[in-house]
């Protein structure tokens, strides 16, 4: 992704390995300090995925195979790696798709750290087609609402939500972008941050406002990534993503899902049984540090929703934008 760093612009990846290093943009710090973490062990990487330094599904699964990668050169457990790192946040898809291949590919005895490079130019490839695909669908003069951070920070390069809009961009279109703020944890300044890198025209709104923007026809079509998608469509995504999709449908709005296929659980045969991460309650009760609830309110904290497929116009994938009917082909 672009990254502007004093006068010059830089290409950085979310999430890499340099000498058996898992090094990743510690998104805690971001907007205000670009500032990277280092895991040296799977360990770490685990605290990395759990705490939030990288998130996104795709970037939590790119560093969980440069983690089996680590593992494996340094000749730790694999079997208690891929636990210890399967345990660290159960609603994202591509972090147990991620683990399963590394398993795959050391039990055929491929190299690990050869592996673990391939699955992450492949999937980086797979945002880049995202984005070609979904950035066709963004007409001149469009304005797009996209909810939480479903960007390069999200999935290593590109995106997944924003990979159209970076496309739309690049191919001159006119496009302007309505980034919700995302509570609890504040994504959409990470998508505020990686829009303002790239020079494309947005403006942050709070989560309660796009059904206000949607009815005053200024949202021409929503665009969400998502954490896990059901055989027949439903996904969950980040919590509030279900609202929006609603909003969308009751004022005519396009809301499309885009996503890789490693996103898919061809498993489930719809989203009532997707695990849904409940977070501590002190996301919700504080912001920055600082308390905002009274002392003795307690929270809840689910992270994602799920949205029925029945809302969704679109699936953007690396193989083209499906309707929900078209998902079984995928799995072939
Ligand atoms: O809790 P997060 O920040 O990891 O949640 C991220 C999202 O919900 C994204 O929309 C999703 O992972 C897709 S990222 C391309």
């Amino acid at each position: 992704m672009k990254v502007k760093i004093k006068n010059k612009t830089e290409n950085i990846r979310a999430v890499w390995m340099e000498k058996n290093i898992v090094k990743m943009i510690d998104q805690r710090k971001l907007p205000f300090e670009l500032k990277f973490f280092n895991a040296k062990n799977y360990n770490d990487v685990a605290f990395a995925v759990k705490n939030m330094v990288v998130r996104g599904a795709p970037s939590i699964g790119a560093c969980a195979v440069y983690g089996i990668a680590q593992a494996e050169a340094q000749k730790k457990n694999i079997k208690n790696a891929a636990k210890i790192l399967k345990k660290t946040r159960p609603t994202a898809h591509d972090l147990f798709y991620a683990i399963d291949y590394m398993l795959k590919e050391i039990k055929n005895g491929n190299d690990a750290k050869n592996s673990a490079e391939k699955y992450v130019e492949k999937l980086v490839n797979e945002c880049r087609a995202i984005g070609v695909h979904g950035g066709k669908l963004i007409k001149n003069n469009y304005r797009i609402l996209t909810h939480c951070n479903a960007g390069a920070l999200a999935t290593v390069d590109y995106g997944t939500a924003l990979a159209p809009i970076r496309f739309a961009h690049y191919n001159k279109k006119k496009i302007f972008v309505w980034v919700d703020e995302t509570r609890p944890r504040l994504q959409g300044m990470l998508t505020s941050w990686e829009l303002l890198n790239e020079n494309i025209k947005h403006r942050v709104i709070s989560d309660n406002a796009a059904g206000y923007f949607m009815r005053k026809k200024e949202i021409d079509m929503v665009i969400v990534g998502a954490d896990r998608i059901a055989r027949n469509g439903d996904f969950a995504n980040k919590i509030g993503t279900y609202e929006k999709a609603v909003l969308a449908k009751e004022n005519s709005i396009p809301f499309y899902v885009a996503a890789p296929i490693s996103t898919f659980d061809f498993g489930l045969r719809n989203g009532e049984s997707i695990k849904i991460e409940e977070r501590n309650e002190d996301e919700v009760l504080f912001i920055k540090g600082k308390r905002v609830a009274p002392e003795k309110a307690k929270a809840f904290n689910p992270a994602f929703d799920v949205t029925p497929s029945k809302y969704v116009t679109g699936y953007i994938t690396e193989k083209g934008v499906l309707r929900s009917e078209e998902i079984k082909r995928l799995k072939k």
